[in-house]
Order: structure tokens, then sequence, then C-alpha cells
């Protein structure tokens, strides 16, 4: 059966190859796709292949690329294997396209999520030319079912001048009804309060509403997400997820949260995903969840009936599980809502909901100042993401990481970041297998003790005891004590001797 249902929208069915030639060299397009979800399949690879021809004719032709968040190896991989990208926004995690960030030959803006689409609707980063869109189906009367993630589609559709929409049949039907498009004005002064009160709170449309004369072109795919497994829950992860569930379960004792929690975030990979595991196990019933987006843990957790209801912007599935949810998404769609990443991550409503937000990270320092997005200070690995929409914003705010990286050479636990996401002021707790510090009051001298007792490896312990105790010694009178000859030491170590072991 046809999934374009309007006459005007079959009347552009076209190839990818005949769709891609409506982009041209220094256009900003918009894509649909977040976390590897809900991306085109096909334009995005004819495109590369026109870049390529054109570099091999020396002429030039690279674009600017806005979406969602990250997205797959047909989108970020082609155009950047082929040099094509030359402005990036706002999160990737393609490993070509960091290569060529690294190098200096793609400009990336790393943006929070949440904020990504109001700035593109501002103005502040030039037209938006082209988007291009992966939707479910065209309704009789020519709206948009939407894919598997909403992330920027409804600004990038309203803002850009020409769209190109691809037709996915590998999604499935039964997915409509689980978006909740929300039409808000997207800029002050109009901007009214969006109006949430629970994560289950319905309070827009199904589908996504187009102008028919802007659509250039329509093209019909059939193609699975990029999905990629998590990694089975090893020893560390379950430690970790442990001391969360332990800290929860304590706090919920000392009645500061009810017996259901309060809806829950969690970030991007294995880890996170171990902790939503963990909770699969834990005592806690009747959860929700208003979040970022759906990985397998969560969706175990519906299953269960553990969790009533999550709201999100996308999924990030394994393959199995996008499958799964392909083949029951009329019932999911009673306990799932995809939301704009505009609303999922609005700051308004997670600090009115009181999210309990868990994310990972990459190094924290002593002070409990993270860093989520450069290795050694220099080296971008993926982004900010939505970590700081949450982190800043939340009821209780927790990272979670291994204490150690690279075989034990490197302590994610450090005197001081070598690069700032976010500050001593929005990171409540931090977690990593060898135990939990709270840092909720606790003045930064005692968050050091904090840190330094519960979360550091014990091959770095000492080390670190004796950086505060001199610190301390330096600058005795003073509130946050550094010893700033030696504070990023432990960094220029690793990068001449490949540890930051003494
Ligand atoms: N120093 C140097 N390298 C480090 C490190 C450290 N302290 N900690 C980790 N690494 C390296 C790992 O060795 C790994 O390297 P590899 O790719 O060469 O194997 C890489 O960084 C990723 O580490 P890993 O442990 O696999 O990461 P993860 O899957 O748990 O993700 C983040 C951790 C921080 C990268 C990830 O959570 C992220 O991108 N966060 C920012 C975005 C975000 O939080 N989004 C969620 C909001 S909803």
């Amino acid at each position: 059966m046809s999934r374009i249902g309007s006459e005007k929208f079959r009347n552009k069915v076209m190839s990818a190859e005949q769709a891609a030639t409506f982009i041209k060299n220094g256009a900003s397009v918009g894509f649909s796709g977040f976390t590897g979800s809900g991306y085109p399949k096909a334009v995005p690879g004819a495109l590369a292949s026109r870049i390529q021809a054109s570099h091999a004719d020396g002429q030039p032709f690279r674009i600017g690329v806005f979406t969602g968040a990250s997205t797959a190896p047909e989108l970020d991989g082609v155009l950047a294997e082929v040099d094509g990208i030359a402005w990036r926004m706002p999160y990737q995690s393609d490993p070509v396209l960091r290569r060529k960030i690294n190098e200096g030959a793609t400009d990336y803006c790393d943006i929070h999520l949440g904020l990504s689409g109001p700035l593109t609707a501002s103005g502040f980063l030039g037209k938006l030319d082209v988007a291009v869109i992966e939707v479910t189906a065209v309704t009789a009367d020519g709206e948009l079912i939407p894919s598997s993630s909403l992330g920027n589609n409804l600004l990038w559709i309203e803002t850009a001048d020409q769209v190109i929409l691809e037709v996915n049949h590998w999604q499935s039907p039964d997915l409509h009804g689980m978006h909740d498009v929300y039409y808000q004005p997207a800029l002050p002064p109009n901007r009214v309060p969006i109006p949430i009160v629970a994560p289950g709170d319905r309070i827009g449309q199904k589908t996504l509403k187009i102008d028919p004369d802007k659509v250039v072109a329509v093209v019909e795919t059939d193609a699975p997400d990029r999905n990629s497994p998590f990694k089975p829950l090893d020893d560390q992860s379950k430690l970790i997820a442990g001391h969360l569930l332990d800290f929860l379960s304590q706090e919920v004792a000392a009645g500061r949260l009810a017996k259901n929690l309060l809806p829950l975030q969690s970030g991007v990979g294995n880890i996170a995903n171990a902790v939503l595991a963990g909770l699969l196990d834990g005592p806690f019933e009747a959860m929700t969840s208003y979040t970022e987006v759906i990985q397998d843990g969560m969706v175990d957790l519906l299953d269960s009936g553990k969790m009533t209801v999550a709201s999100a912007t996308a999924f990030s599935l394994s393959p199995e599980y996008a499958e799964k949810l392909n083949n029951a998404a009329a019932w999911y769609s009673r306990k799932i809502i995809l939301r704009p990443q505009d609303v999922s991550n609005n700051p308004e409503v997670i600090r009115r909901l009181g999210v309990i937000a868990c994310n990972g990270l990459i190094e924290a320092d002593i002070y409990g100042n993270v860093n989520s997005t450069h290795i050694m200070g220099s080296r971008m690995q993926n982004g900010l993401g939505g970590s700081g929409d949450f982190t800043r914003n939340a009821y209780i705010s927790s990272f979670v990481t291994p204490s150690v990286a690279k075989g034990g050479a490197i302590s994610c636990i450090v005197p001081m970041v070598s690069h700032v996401d976010h500050t001593e002021h929005d990171v409540q707790v931090i977690i990593t297998e060898q135990g939990l510090a709270d840092l909720r009051g606790l003045a930064p001298r005692k968050r050091a003790r904090a840190i330094i007792d519960k979360c550091a490896h014990p091959d770095f312990k000492a080390p670190l005891e004796e950086y505060f105790e001199r610190a301390q010694r330096l600058a005795n009178s003073q509130h946050t004590p550094h010893d700033l000859r030696t504070a990023l030491g432990w960094h220029v170590r690793f990068l001449e001797t490949g540890s930051m072991k003494a």
C-alpha cells in the first residue's frame, strides 16, 4: 500500500540522485536524525557522490549540516568522507567526522541540543536552504507522520526554503500516534509556558504540518536505522548501577523522593544503559522518564510494567530492540511519547518536573567540574549533547564513569579538568565503580575529600591526596585550593609517557 496518501506529494516522487541536485555548494541543510534514528538514508549518499565528482573536477562543494543530534555513517560518515561538511552542529559521534573536526577541516559548533532549533530559527546561524526529512508516511491531507525521531524536524521544515522528504517503508506505520508535535512560538517575546506538568502529558498533534509548495522532492526508501548493539553488562557497570540504586533508595528512605522516584533522564552510552538495567531488578515501581533518547534498558522497564511512561525525542536501540519496537509499535505508542527536542530538552519543563539526570563523563576533577567532550583538553570526542540541558536544570544531577580509562593508564578523577562542560555548581553526585560521592551542600575542600575517598581508583588515590594536600599548603587561606604549576601535570605526563602514573 502506498505510504504517500496525497497526490500532490506522489507527483514529486523521484530518485535520491535527482533529489540531491536541489542541494548546491555552500547550502545550509537541515537533516532529520537523532542518535542514529530517523535520519534520511538515501539523499545524503547521493549528495556525497555529487560532491566527490565535483571535487574531482576541481570545483568546491561543501555544505553546512544541521541535525537533531548524531546520525549515522550513511549521513555524517559519507559526507565527511568526501570532505563535504564545511560546518556542523549541534552533536555528532561519527569516527570520520570526528577526525575531520579535530583536523580542523570541519568547523563544529557544539550546542546544547535544546537550544539548537531556536538558535537556527533566530537567524544567528544564517538561512536554512534545504531540509531533508525522513518520515513514515504522508497522509491523504498532506500531513507528515514522523519516523523514529522528531528532533528539530518541525523547525527545519518551517525554516528551510525547500524540503526533500524521504518516506521510509522500514519504519512501522504504527508509529502514527506516538509523536506529540507541539507548535509554539520559537522566539521571544512571543513564547508561552509549555503546559507539561507530567511526563505523559500530550499537548500537541500527531503529525507535522507542511506547506506542500515547499516540497521539491519525495524519495522512497526501505532501510533500517543505524543501530549499534550495547556492550553486555560487565561487573564495572553493574557496580556503578548498584551505587546509584542504593543512593536512590536512601533518598526514598529519607523522605526526599517518593517510592516511584521522579522522572528519569538517562544519557547516552553503555553505562547509562546498564543503570537502566539495574533499575529493572531494583525496588522502584511505577517509574516515569522525561529524557532525550529511549535505549534498550528503558524498553525493558516499560515491558516489565516498572515504568509507566517514557517521554523522549528519539530512539537509540540495538538492532534486536529496534525490531521488537517496530513489531509492536502500536503497543509502545501508548507508553512512549516522542516530542520535538526543544520540548524534550526544555529547561522550563525539566526544572518543573524535577528530573533525576544521569549522564556519562570523560573526566571530573576533585571539586566536581566535569569534562564531557574533550580528550586531554583538545580532542573533541562527541559533543555536549543534551547533558547540559538536563544537568543544569535537574532535581538531582548525577554523572557516571569508570574510575580509570585506557586500561588503567588514565584516572578519570583528576586534579583539574582539562576542559569544562559542567561546572561544580551543576554537579551533585559522581559515581564510579569505586563508590558514590554526594556533593550536595559540601564546600569545595569537602567535595574534594568526598570525590577522592569515594570515586578515585586505588592506583590514583594517594597521588590525588598528595596533590590536594600540596594545594592546600600553597593556597591554604583560599576557597578552592589548587597548585596551578601542577594542576594539569597528569595530562601532560600522559601525553609524554602514555600514562598518568608517576
Ligand atoms: N581520558 C581520555 N580518554 C578517555 C577518558 C579520559 N578520562 N575517559 C574515556 N576516554 C576514552 C575511552 O577510552 C574511549 O576511547 P576510544 O573511543 O578510543 O575507545 C572514549 O573516550 C569513549 O569512552 P567510553 O568509556 O566508551 O564512553 P561512553 O560510551 O561511556 O561515553 C561520553 C562517555 C562522555 C563520551 C558520552 O557519555 C558522551 O558523549 N557524553 C556527552 C553527551 C551526553 O552526555 N549526552 C547525553 C545527554 S541526554
